[in-house]
Protein backbone atom coordinates (compact mmCIF):
# COMPACT_ATOMS: atom_id res chain seq x y z
CA UNK A 1 0.00 0.00 0.00
CA UNK A 2 1.43 3.25 -1.05
CA UNK A 3 1.63 5.73 2.10
CA UNK A 4 -0.77 8.33 0.79
CA UNK A 5 -3.02 5.55 0.20
CA UNK A 6 -2.46 4.66 3.90
CA UNK A 7 -3.60 7.85 4.58
CA UNK A 8 -6.39 8.16 2.79
CA UNK A 9 -7.82 4.93 4.64
CA UNK A 10 -6.61 6.32 8.55
CA UNK A 11 -9.23 9.92 7.48
CA UNK A 12 -12.12 7.66 6.37
CA UNK A 13 -11.71 5.40 9.28
CA UNK A 14 -11.16 8.37 11.84
CA UNK A 15 -14.39 10.03 10.28
CA UNK A 16 -16.42 6.92 10.44
CA UNK A 17 -15.93 6.08 13.68
CA UNK A 18 -17.38 9.78 15.21
CA UNK A 19 -20.10 9.05 12.40
CA UNK A 20 -21.16 5.86 13.95
CA UNK A 21 -21.45 7.69 17.67
CA UNK A 22 -23.08 10.75 16.18
CA UNK A 23 -20.28 12.92 17.01
CA UNK A 24 -19.28 13.73 12.88
CA UNK A 25 -19.38 17.78 13.24
CA UNK A 26 -20.15 19.47 9.86
CA UNK A 27 -20.44 23.05 8.56
CA UNK A 28 -24.15 24.90 7.78
CA UNK A 29 -23.62 28.75 6.01
CA UNK A 30 -26.22 31.06 7.02
CA UNK A 31 -27.12 33.54 5.64
CA UNK A 32 -27.39 36.67 7.58
CA UNK A 33 -30.49 39.34 7.71
CA UNK A 34 -29.37 40.42 11.12
CA UNK A 35 -27.57 39.86 14.05
CA UNK A 36 -29.51 37.26 15.54
CA UNK A 37 -32.08 37.17 11.91
CA UNK A 38 -30.91 34.36 9.34
CA UNK A 39 -31.73 32.34 6.57
CA UNK A 40 -30.70 28.56 6.56
CA UNK A 41 -32.27 26.39 3.69
CA UNK A 42 -34.57 28.96 2.44
CA UNK A 43 -36.18 28.84 5.89
CA UNK A 44 -36.24 31.97 8.54
CA UNK A 45 -34.67 31.09 11.65
CA UNK A 46 -33.78 33.32 15.05
CA UNK A 47 -30.34 32.61 16.24
CA UNK A 48 -30.35 31.29 19.90
CA UNK A 49 -26.87 30.00 19.65
CA UNK A 50 -24.56 33.43 19.05
CA UNK A 51 -22.47 34.85 22.01
CA UNK A 52 -23.15 38.72 20.23
CA UNK A 53 -24.92 39.21 23.51
CA UNK A 54 -25.31 42.86 23.30
CA UNK A 55 -26.00 42.82 19.92
CA UNK A 56 -23.26 45.21 19.38
CA UNK A 57 -22.43 43.41 15.70
CA UNK A 58 -25.30 45.54 14.30
CA UNK A 59 -25.12 48.22 16.44
CA UNK A 60 -24.86 51.53 13.74
CA UNK A 61 -22.51 53.31 16.67
CA UNK A 62 -20.59 50.52 16.56
CA UNK A 63 -20.62 49.76 12.46
CA UNK A 64 -19.48 53.31 12.01
CA UNK A 65 -16.38 53.40 14.10
CA UNK A 66 -15.51 50.49 11.91
CA UNK A 67 -16.59 53.01 8.82
CA UNK A 68 -14.88 55.64 9.90
CA UNK A 69 -11.43 53.89 10.93
CA UNK A 70 -11.26 52.40 7.73
CA UNK A 71 -12.25 55.24 5.63
CA UNK A 72 -9.38 57.00 7.41
CA UNK A 73 -6.27 54.39 7.52
CA UNK A 74 -7.57 51.32 5.46
CA UNK A 75 -6.60 48.19 7.52
CA UNK A 76 -3.41 49.33 8.73
CA UNK A 77 -0.01 47.80 8.51
CA UNK A 78 -0.11 43.82 8.16
CA UNK A 79 2.05 42.21 10.16
CA UNK A 80 2.94 40.59 14.08
CA UNK A 81 2.70 43.48 16.68
CA UNK A 82 6.27 43.32 17.15
CA UNK A 83 7.77 44.34 13.16
CA UNK A 84 5.17 46.49 12.45
CA UNK A 85 1.63 45.90 12.82
CA UNK A 86 0.81 48.04 16.53
CA UNK A 87 -0.39 50.99 15.53
CA UNK A 88 -0.97 54.02 17.63
CA UNK A 89 -4.50 52.72 17.09
CA UNK A 90 -3.77 49.18 19.06
CA UNK A 91 -2.00 51.46 21.67
CA UNK A 92 -5.35 53.52 22.29
CA UNK A 93 -7.57 50.83 22.49
CA UNK A 94 -5.06 48.34 24.58
CA UNK A 95 -5.36 51.57 26.95
CA UNK A 96 -8.76 52.06 26.90
CA UNK A 97 -9.49 47.93 27.96
CA UNK A 98 -6.91 48.81 30.93
CA UNK A 99 -8.96 51.41 32.19
CA UNK A 100 -11.93 49.62 31.78
CA UNK A 101 -10.79 46.54 33.67
CA UNK A 102 -8.76 49.09 36.63
CA UNK A 103 -5.44 47.60 35.50
CA UNK A 104 -2.06 48.81 34.67
CA UNK A 105 -1.46 47.44 31.23
CA UNK A 106 -3.61 45.44 28.54
CA UNK A 107 -2.26 43.36 25.72
CA UNK A 108 -4.47 42.68 22.81
CA UNK A 109 -4.22 39.14 20.86
CA UNK A 110 -5.71 37.68 17.27
CA UNK A 111 -8.27 35.85 19.56
CA UNK A 112 -9.23 34.92 23.14
CA UNK A 113 -8.04 31.24 22.65
CA UNK A 114 -4.37 32.39 21.33
CA UNK A 115 -4.49 34.62 24.78
CA UNK A 116 -5.06 31.82 27.11
CA UNK A 117 -2.57 29.95 25.14
CA UNK A 118 -0.25 32.72 25.27
CA UNK A 119 -0.62 33.15 29.16
CA UNK A 120 -0.71 30.22 30.52
CA UNK A 121 2.39 28.64 28.79
CA UNK A 122 4.26 32.40 29.33
CA UNK A 123 3.58 31.76 33.30
CA UNK A 124 3.80 28.53 33.99
CA UNK A 125 6.90 26.26 34.52
CA UNK A 126 8.55 23.79 36.14
CA UNK A 127 7.77 25.78 39.15
CA UNK A 128 4.34 25.82 38.56
CA UNK A 129 1.56 23.65 39.57
CA UNK A 130 -1.81 25.06 37.59
CA UNK A 131 -4.97 24.45 39.23
CA UNK A 132 -7.78 24.60 36.64
CA UNK A 133 -11.31 24.01 36.81
CA UNK A 134 -12.68 20.64 35.27
CA UNK A 135 -15.11 22.55 33.08
CA UNK A 136 -12.57 25.05 32.15
CA UNK A 137 -12.64 26.53 28.34
CA UNK A 138 -10.77 24.23 25.85
CA UNK A 139 -8.33 26.83 25.35
CA UNK A 140 -7.75 27.01 28.96
CA UNK A 141 -6.91 23.20 28.45
CA UNK A 142 -4.84 23.59 25.34
CA UNK A 143 -2.44 26.21 27.62
CA UNK A 144 -1.69 23.81 30.23
CA UNK A 145 -0.97 21.17 27.91
CA UNK A 146 1.63 23.74 26.38
CA UNK A 147 2.68 24.54 29.54
CA UNK A 148 3.40 20.95 30.88
CA UNK A 149 5.80 20.47 28.07
CA UNK A 150 8.33 22.99 29.78
CA UNK A 151 7.57 20.85 33.05
CA UNK A 152 4.87 22.68 34.51
CA UNK A 153 2.24 20.03 36.38
CA UNK A 154 -1.32 20.75 35.78
CA UNK A 155 -3.87 19.86 38.74
CA UNK A 156 -7.70 19.83 37.94
CA UNK A 157 -10.05 20.98 40.23
CA UNK A 158 -14.02 19.76 40.46
CA UNK A 159 -16.14 22.24 39.05
CA UNK A 160 -16.74 25.15 41.36
CA UNK A 161 -15.26 23.45 44.37
CA UNK A 162 -13.29 25.96 46.07
CA UNK A 163 -13.03 24.27 49.40
CA UNK A 164 -11.38 21.34 46.62
CA UNK A 165 -9.22 23.22 45.42
CA UNK A 166 -8.04 24.67 49.29
CA UNK A 167 -7.34 21.60 50.21
CA UNK A 168 -5.04 20.54 46.73
CA UNK A 169 -2.92 23.75 47.01
CA UNK A 170 -2.42 23.08 50.74
CA UNK A 171 -0.20 20.49 49.54
CA UNK A 172 1.50 22.14 46.25
CA UNK A 173 4.60 20.76 45.78
CA UNK A 174 5.79 23.75 43.56
CA UNK A 175 7.41 26.85 43.92
CA UNK A 176 4.28 28.45 42.27
CA UNK A 177 1.10 28.43 42.23
CA UNK A 178 -1.67 29.28 39.32
CA UNK A 179 -5.14 28.99 39.79
CA UNK A 180 -7.32 29.76 36.08
CA UNK A 181 -10.89 29.37 35.90
CA UNK A 182 -14.16 30.76 33.40
CA UNK A 183 -15.29 33.36 35.28
CA UNK A 184 -18.90 32.48 33.35
CA UNK A 185 -18.79 29.06 32.13
CA UNK A 186 -19.34 28.65 28.50
CA UNK A 187 -21.14 25.22 28.00
CA UNK A 188 -23.17 25.58 31.22
CA UNK A 189 -23.80 29.01 32.00
CA UNK A 190 -23.12 29.07 35.43
CA UNK A 191 -20.76 31.23 37.75
CA UNK A 192 -17.17 30.51 39.27
CA UNK A 193 -17.37 31.66 42.85
CA UNK A 194 -15.02 34.20 42.41
CA UNK A 195 -14.93 35.74 45.88
CA UNK A 196 -13.91 32.48 47.47
CA UNK A 197 -11.71 31.45 45.08
CA UNK A 198 -9.93 35.21 44.64
CA UNK A 199 -9.50 34.63 48.81
CA UNK A 200 -7.85 31.25 48.42
CA UNK A 201 -5.67 32.76 46.15
CA UNK A 202 -4.47 35.26 47.92
CA UNK A 203 -4.08 33.04 51.21
CA UNK A 204 -1.96 30.66 49.19
CA UNK A 205 0.08 33.39 47.24
CA UNK A 206 -1.69 31.46 44.17
CA UNK A 207 -1.47 33.90 41.06
CA UNK A 208 -5.24 34.43 39.67
CA UNK A 209 -6.39 34.13 36.56
CA UNK A 210 -9.76 34.30 34.77
CA UNK A 211 -11.13 33.73 31.99
CA UNK A 212 -14.38 36.54 31.40
CA UNK A 213 -15.07 35.75 27.87
CA UNK A 214 -18.83 35.50 28.41
CA UNK A 215 -18.66 38.06 31.82
CA UNK A 216 -17.37 41.15 29.89
CA UNK A 217 -19.78 43.40 27.89
CA UNK A 218 -22.18 41.35 29.73
CA UNK A 219 -22.16 41.70 33.83
CA UNK A 220 -20.86 44.42 36.30
CA UNK A 221 -21.38 48.48 35.62
CA UNK A 222 -20.35 49.45 31.92
CA UNK A 223 -20.02 45.85 31.33
CA UNK A 224 -16.46 45.55 33.45
CA UNK A 225 -17.15 41.54 33.92
CA UNK A 226 -18.20 39.07 36.80
CA UNK A 227 -15.04 40.25 38.77
CA UNK A 228 -15.78 44.15 38.95
CA UNK A 229 -19.62 43.20 39.92
CA UNK A 230 -18.38 41.42 43.10
CA UNK A 231 -15.97 44.08 43.43
CA UNK A 232 -12.36 42.04 43.33
CA UNK A 233 -12.01 42.36 40.17
CA UNK A 234 -8.57 43.95 41.78
CA UNK A 235 -8.09 40.72 43.38
CA UNK A 236 -7.52 39.31 40.25
CA UNK A 237 -4.50 39.01 38.61
CA UNK A 238 -4.51 37.81 34.67
CA UNK A 239 -8.40 39.18 33.14
CA UNK A 240 -8.39 37.08 29.73
CA UNK A 241 -10.93 38.36 27.83
CA UNK A 242 -12.48 38.10 24.23
CA UNK A 243 -13.62 40.95 21.87
CA UNK A 244 -15.60 37.90 20.01
CA UNK A 245 -18.68 38.30 21.87
CA UNK A 246 -19.55 40.92 23.94
CA UNK A 247 -17.76 43.47 21.59
CA UNK A 248 -20.01 41.70 18.78
CA UNK A 249 -16.11 41.68 16.78
CA UNK A 250 -13.57 39.41 16.88
CA UNK A 251 -9.84 39.39 18.71
CA UNK A 252 -8.90 38.37 22.46
CA UNK A 253 -6.77 40.52 25.47
CA UNK A 254 -5.31 40.06 28.70
CA UNK A 255 -5.33 42.49 31.58
CA UNK A 256 -2.99 42.67 33.79
CA UNK A 257 0.27 44.33 35.62
CA UNK A 258 2.70 45.86 33.21
CA UNK A 259 5.44 43.43 34.13
CA UNK A 260 2.99 40.28 33.18
CA UNK A 261 2.16 42.18 30.05
CA UNK A 262 5.75 42.40 28.96
CA UNK A 263 6.50 38.72 29.81
CA UNK A 264 3.56 37.53 27.29
CA UNK A 265 5.28 39.75 24.73
CA UNK A 266 8.26 38.81 25.05
CA UNK A 267 7.22 34.58 26.39
CA UNK A 268 3.38 34.45 24.30
CA UNK A 269 3.98 32.58 20.82
CA UNK A 270 0.37 33.07 19.87
CA UNK A 271 0.92 36.59 20.46
CA UNK A 272 4.55 37.11 18.89
CA UNK A 273 4.12 35.08 15.45
CA UNK A 274 0.53 36.12 14.61
CA UNK A 275 -0.15 39.21 13.12
CA UNK A 276 -2.03 42.59 15.17
CA UNK A 277 -5.67 42.56 14.20
CA UNK A 278 -6.72 44.95 10.99
CA UNK A 279 -7.83 48.61 12.09
CA UNK A 280 -11.19 47.47 11.23
CA UNK A 281 -11.52 45.85 13.97
CA UNK A 282 -9.89 48.23 16.29
CA UNK A 283 -12.27 51.05 15.10
CA UNK A 284 -15.05 48.54 16.16
CA UNK A 285 -13.80 47.94 19.81
CA UNK A 286 -13.11 50.96 20.49
CA UNK A 287 -16.37 52.35 19.43
CA UNK A 288 -18.37 49.66 21.22
CA UNK A 289 -16.19 50.47 24.56
CA UNK A 290 -17.70 54.14 23.86
CA UNK A 291 -20.96 52.44 23.65
CA UNK A 292 -20.55 50.01 27.02
CA UNK A 293 -19.07 52.72 28.57
CA UNK A 294 -21.89 55.56 27.84
CA UNK A 295 -25.10 53.29 27.32
CA UNK A 296 -26.55 50.36 29.75
CA UNK A 297 -29.73 50.11 27.66
CA UNK A 298 -28.07 47.58 25.95
CA UNK A 299 -27.04 45.23 28.71
CA UNK A 300 -30.17 46.34 30.29
CA UNK A 301 -32.02 45.19 27.52
CA UNK A 302 -30.24 41.93 27.48
CA UNK A 303 -30.92 41.14 31.26
CA UNK A 304 -34.53 41.81 30.88
CA UNK A 305 -34.48 39.00 28.01
CA UNK A 306 -32.69 36.76 30.36
CA UNK A 307 -35.29 37.35 32.80
CA UNK A 308 -38.29 36.52 30.65
CA UNK A 309 -36.79 33.43 29.61
CA UNK A 310 -36.16 32.49 33.25
CA UNK A 311 -39.65 33.43 34.16
CA UNK A 312 -41.14 31.56 31.52
CA UNK A 313 -39.21 28.21 31.97
CA UNK A 314 -39.61 28.90 36.16
CA UNK A 315 -36.26 29.00 37.25
CA UNK A 316 -33.74 32.11 37.46
CA UNK A 317 -31.36 32.01 35.00
CA UNK A 318 -28.07 33.37 36.08
CA UNK A 319 -26.68 34.28 32.71
CA UNK A 320 -27.61 34.63 28.99
CA UNK A 321 -26.22 31.37 28.96
CA UNK A 322 -29.10 28.30 28.99
CA UNK A 323 -28.21 24.81 28.75
CA UNK A 324 -30.86 22.96 27.73
CA UNK A 325 -29.08 19.19 28.76
CA UNK A 326 -31.08 16.25 26.77
CA UNK A 327 -27.93 13.38 27.44
CA UNK A 328 -28.15 11.44 24.47
CA UNK A 329 -26.44 12.95 20.66
CA UNK A 330 -29.07 11.38 18.89
CA UNK A 331 -32.22 13.04 21.20
CA UNK A 332 -30.08 16.21 21.09
CA UNK A 333 -29.67 16.43 17.49
CA UNK A 334 -33.39 15.59 16.47
CA UNK A 335 -34.32 18.11 19.18
CA UNK A 336 -31.70 21.07 17.10
CA UNK A 337 -34.08 19.82 14.11
CA UNK A 338 -37.19 20.31 15.77
CA UNK A 339 -36.70 23.57 17.15
CA UNK A 340 -35.09 24.71 13.48
CA UNK A 341 -38.35 23.72 12.40
CA UNK A 342 -40.28 25.59 14.41
CA UNK A 343 -38.17 28.78 13.03
CA UNK A 344 -35.67 28.58 16.09
CA UNK A 345 -31.88 28.11 15.70
CA UNK A 346 -29.82 26.52 18.73
CA UNK A 347 -27.38 24.01 17.83
CA UNK A 348 -26.18 20.53 20.08
CA UNK A 349 -23.36 20.63 22.22
CA UNK A 350 -21.92 17.33 22.11
CA UNK A 351 -19.37 15.46 23.53
CA UNK A 352 -16.30 16.44 23.43
CA UNK A 353 -16.99 19.76 23.86
CA UNK A 354 -19.04 18.51 27.20
CA UNK A 355 -18.73 15.26 29.21
CA UNK A 356 -20.24 12.15 27.81
CA UNK A 357 -24.27 11.63 28.31
CA UNK A 358 -24.61 15.56 28.86
CA UNK A 359 -25.61 16.56 25.21
CA UNK A 360 -27.10 19.79 25.20
CA UNK A 361 -29.14 22.59 23.35
CA UNK A 362 -26.82 25.55 24.22
CA UNK A 363 -29.07 28.57 24.31
CA UNK A 364 -27.66 31.95 24.74
CA UNK A 365 -29.61 35.60 24.56
CA UNK A 366 -28.72 38.83 22.95
CA UNK A 367 -29.92 42.28 23.26
CA UNK A 368 -30.67 41.99 19.60
CA UNK A 369 -33.51 39.19 20.66
CA UNK A 370 -36.53 40.71 20.69
CA UNK A 371 -39.48 39.70 23.52
CA UNK A 372 -41.09 38.13 21.13
CA UNK A 373 -38.29 35.93 19.82
CA UNK A 374 -37.67 34.73 23.31
CA UNK A 375 -41.52 34.18 23.33
CA UNK A 376 -40.91 31.77 20.02
CA UNK A 377 -38.49 30.35 21.92
CA UNK A 378 -40.71 29.14 25.32
CA UNK A 379 -43.05 27.93 22.51
CA UNK A 380 -40.55 26.17 20.65
CA UNK A 381 -39.28 24.65 24.46
CA UNK A 382 -42.48 23.69 25.25
CA UNK A 383 -43.19 21.61 22.39
CA UNK A 384 -39.84 19.82 22.80
CA UNK A 385 -41.05 19.00 26.29
CA UNK A 386 -44.27 16.68 25.33
CA UNK A 387 -41.33 14.13 23.48
CA UNK A 388 -37.86 14.61 25.21
CA UNK A 389 -36.88 14.77 28.84
CA UNK A 390 -34.63 17.39 29.84
CA UNK A 391 -32.84 19.56 32.43
CA UNK A 392 -32.25 23.64 32.19
CA UNK A 393 -28.89 24.52 33.85
CA UNK A 394 -27.95 27.83 35.14
CA UNK A 395 -26.85 27.53 38.74
CA UNK A 396 -24.93 30.03 39.75
CA UNK A 397 -23.67 31.90 43.06
C1 LIG B 1 -14.47 30.74 28.00
C2 LIG B 1 -13.88 31.00 26.64
N1 LIG B 1 -12.60 31.38 26.55
C3 LIG B 1 -12.03 31.63 25.37
C4 LIG B 1 -12.74 31.51 24.19
C5 LIG B 1 -12.05 31.78 22.91
O1 LIG B 1 -12.34 33.07 22.46
P1 LIG B 1 -12.21 33.42 20.92
O2 LIG B 1 -13.45 32.96 20.25
O3 LIG B 1 -12.03 34.90 20.90
O4 LIG B 1 -11.01 32.70 20.41
C6 LIG B 1 -14.07 31.14 24.23
C7 LIG B 1 -14.83 31.02 22.96
O5 LIG B 1 -15.68 30.23 22.78
C8 LIG B 1 -14.67 30.86 25.48
O6 LIG B 1 -15.93 30.46 25.56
Amino acid sequence: MSPKKDWNHWVEKTLQTRRDAGLLRTLESVKPSSAVHVEVDGRRVVLFSSNDYLGFSEDERVIRGVQETVEKYGLGPRSSPLICGHTSLHQELEERLAGWKRTESALLFPTGFSANLAVISAVANSDTTIFSDELNHASIIDGCTLARRSGARLKVYPHRDASALEKMLRVCETKRALVVTDSVFSMDGDLAPLVELSEICEEHGALFMIDEAHGSFVFGKHGRGLAAALSIGDKVDIHIGTLSKGAGNHGGFVATTTAIKTLLLNLGRSYIYSTAAPLSVIGGILAALDVVESDEEPRQRLWSRVEQLGDGLGVKLKSPIVPIVIGGEAETMKAARNLRESGIGVTAIRPPTVPDGTSRLRVTLSAAHSSEDVDRLLDAIDGLSKWCDFTVKNKGL
